[in-house]
């Protein structure tokens, strides 16, 4: 599938303001900073699409953006932000946690996980709360133009072991990198297939 369009709708910290009607939505989550808005700029082409920084912290709100006037790509804030203070993160944590358990219209939610990383608690204790609450998910390893060839598939093995600890059956998986739009395409067709079911 290619992006033939892609406009920014609405950003919000209520997910009952959220866009009516049944277009299927996909949303992008995991660690401040793990690269989801830069994802979701790879995938449409639009690097000023959503906003990004160096900086961990940046997205705030659920912000929806319509791609070919028919599904949504939905860009979530960042959880496990330290400088955000107790409150701070407790806010964001409200915010993700009403979208991901009342959103009907999302359809698949991508968790996004540095592929440089060992498996960190955090990410693990959040794909066991989407399994808890048979969240549909998908994996998505970020980055991948920072490790070369042979180290990127060993990380990547060692993570999936890991999650087999914890699930019998893994979810799908992509290895992305924004720099280099690796796993584009993978990601599109996806989104594709499911949008025919
Ligand atoms: P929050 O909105 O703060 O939760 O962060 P985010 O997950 O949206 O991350 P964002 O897309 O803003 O990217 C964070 C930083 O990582 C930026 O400096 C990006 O340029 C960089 N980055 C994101 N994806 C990649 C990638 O695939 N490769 C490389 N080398 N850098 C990336
Ligand atoms: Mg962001």
């Amino acid at each position: 599938m290619e992006i033939s369009n892609a406009e920014f709708v609405i950003s919000n910290t209520d997910v009952e303001k959220c866009p009516a009607g049944t277009f299927p939505e996909y949303a992008f989550i995991g660690r401040s900073n793990v690269g989801k808005s830069s994802l979701i700029n790879m995938l449409t082409g639009r690097k000023g699409l959503a906003m990004t920084s160096s900086t961990p912290g940046k997205t705030m709100l659920i912000n929806h953006f319509l791609i070919n006037k028919n599904w949504y790509l939905v860009d979530l804030p960042g959880y496990g932000y330290a400088k955000r203070g107790q409150k701070g993160q407790e806010q964001i944590q409200r915010i993700i946690e009403s979208y991901i358990l009342r959103r009907k219209q999302m359809t698949n939610l991508f968790v996004l996980i540095d592929s440089r990383l060992d498996p960190q608690a955090i990410d693990l204790d959040f794909i066991e709360w989407l399994g808890e609450n048979g969240i549909p998910f998908s994996i998505v390893f970020t980055k991948a133009d920072k490790l070369k060839g042979g180290r990127l598939n060993t990380h990547i093995n060692l993570y999936l072991k890991k999650l087999h600890e914890q699930w019998e059956e893994l979810p799908p998986y992509f290895v992305t990198s924004s720099e280099n739009r690796m796993g584009r395409k993978e990601l599109l067709d996806y989104i594709e297939k499911i949008n025919k079911e």
